[in-house]
């Protein structure tokens, strides 16, 4: 199925090795679902109506279709593991600064510990740097939460300190263009 989605012309925002990250179609609910709906994957977010339930996750596919940013200093896409040819979760960048962005991943449980979300950050900041105006880009992460804490760590960024993040506390980390 994915191939024939790719073959409609989905935009791809990039491709790394054993992944790649593209726009959302509405076949994506169900298996979107899947994956966002395990309560494991929110642990350390305390984003609203968590885990997901459908309608959440229709809703998130449609705000960000609708949207249909193309360009990588503000985008959400589905993360594709080109071996399963399956959705294995969602990466980004979120508006959080004017031209400093936060990124974003949740992947699948399953799919923790085979080095994804670091290959995708690594691509996601060279790609974003070099077609973008943006000046740098952060990465927060609950203090607890220290695989991705040490994904932020791994690609390359620089951490600030513990400060307020959508009314909790957060470690923050740093990256900016001339690094
Ligand atoms: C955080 C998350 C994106 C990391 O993705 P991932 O693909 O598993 O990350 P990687 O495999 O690239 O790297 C994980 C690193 O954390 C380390 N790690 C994971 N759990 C750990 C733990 N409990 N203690 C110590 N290190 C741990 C791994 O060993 C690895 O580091 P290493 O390469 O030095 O060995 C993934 O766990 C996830 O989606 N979690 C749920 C959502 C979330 O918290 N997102 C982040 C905030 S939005």
């Amino acid at each position: 199925m994915e191939e024939e989605i790719i073959n409609n012309l989905v935009y791809i925002y990039f491709e790394t090795k054993n992944l790649l990250v593209r726009q959302y179609t509405m076949k994506d609910i169900d298996r979107l679902y899947e994956i966002m709906s395990n309560p494991l994957v929110h642990q350390y977010t305390k984003d609203k109506n968590c885990p997901w339930d459908r309608l959440k996750t229709e809703q998130y596919i449609r705000f960000f279709m609708d949207k249909n940013f193309v360009t990588l200093d503000c985008f959400h896409g589905a993360i594709i593991e080109k071996a399963s040819n399956k959705i294995i979760g969602l990466a980004g960048l979120n508006p959080y600064k004017e031209n400093e962005p936060e990124i974003e991943w949740k992947l699948g449980a399953m799919y923790w510990n085979k080095g994804y979300a670091t290959e995708i950050g690594k691509d996601i900041i060279s790609k974003a740097f070099k077609t973008t105006n943006i000046i740098g880009i952060y990465g927060m992460a609950d203090p607890e939460n220290v695989a991705s804490r040490r994904v932020l760590q791994k690609i390359g960024m620089n951490y600030l300190g513990i400060n307020e993040f959508r009314n909790k506390k957060d470690a923050f980390y740093y990256i900016g263009r001339l690094q």
